[in-house]
């Protein structure tokens, strides 16, 4: 299958998952160990406010691949200027419903019609994993960058707990399966450093976001996931971006400047 056609597919699947994507957001507030997709975001939230001010008067934000627009909300809140785009008019149609006053535009990640040097920060959250090639998407995040501003991009691992990169290969062999069937792409920490200095990145560090295995108790043994999850967040504290170990972990957050 051609990348054009692969890229297409990531973002009609997601178009088919709009609804739900949103909703799978809804109970971060009430309860962020529900299940592993909130705790996921629990995290990265935790590790993107390490990054970004409390108070974005005057800043200009960018979320590239912005889906329905949960991430640009928390920053749009704290009075950020922001533009999100995506490859797919369903998710921006969710986006657009609960975040009037937004900007969004339809567009494939490769190509942003969004000017030169102007964002402070750029997000691009889960978007790579769906690229059959990075690099493209990478530059145009640089791109759009301010020189001296931070581009705050997560990757997935290859050598995650989850074993989801197994997971995803065998599925996509099958005829048919309860789980997505669209391939996904799978970095390194080094392979995703190489990328980002290719793409003009000078300054960058990559983290663990979040590790262990709560993806298929959340399919097994769904009960004792919230608990299992609460305690689990401190061990995550301890490993998920220590050094080796943040190779296992199930999201990278890379954290690059110019
Ligand atoms: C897993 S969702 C993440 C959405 C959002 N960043 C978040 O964290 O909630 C991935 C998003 O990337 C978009 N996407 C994937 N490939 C794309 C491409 N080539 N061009 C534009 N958008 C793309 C999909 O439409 C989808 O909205």
């Amino acid at each position: 299958m051609s990348d054009e056609i692969q890229k297409q597919l990531a973002i009609d699947t997601h178009s088919d998952q709009a609804e739900l994507f949103a909703n799978r957001y809804e109970v971060i507030n009430q309860n962020p160990y529900q299940n592993s997709f909130v705790y996921s975001r629990k995290r990265l939230n935790e590790w993107l406010d390490k990054y970004i001010p409390a108070d974005g008067k005057g800043l200009k934000m960018a979320d590239i691949g912005c889906g329905t627009g949960y991430h640009l909300r928390r920053y749009y809140d704290r009075g950020f200027e922001i533009t999100g785009v995506d490859g797919s008019e369903e998710m921006l149609k969710q986006a657009r419903i609960a975040n009037p006053g937004i900007e969004f535009i339809q567009t494939d990640v490769d190509t942003v019609p969004l000017p030169s040097e102007t964002y402070d920060y750029t997000l691009c959250i889960e978007v790579l994993r769906y690229l059959p090639d990075i690099l493209p998407c990478l530059k145009e995040i640089k791109r759009v960058t301010k020189k001296g501003g931070t581009a705050l991009i997560t990757a997935a691992p290859t050598f995650q707990s989850t074993l989801y990169p197994i997971v995803n290969k065998i599925v996509m062999m099958k005829k048919k399966s309860n789980l997505t069937q669209l391939k996904q792409y799978f970095h390194t920490a080094g392979e995703l450093r190489e990328a980002s200095q290719k793409a003009g990145f000078t300054d960058i560090e990559i983290h663990g976001v979040y590790g262990g295995n709560s993806i298929w108790l959340d399919r097994l043994l769904p009960v004792v996931v919230p608990p299992f999850l609460k305690v689990w967040d401190h061990v995550d504290n301890l490993t998920a971006d220590a050094p080796i170990l943040k190779n296992f972990s199930n999201m990278f957050l890379i954290v690059a400047k110019y």
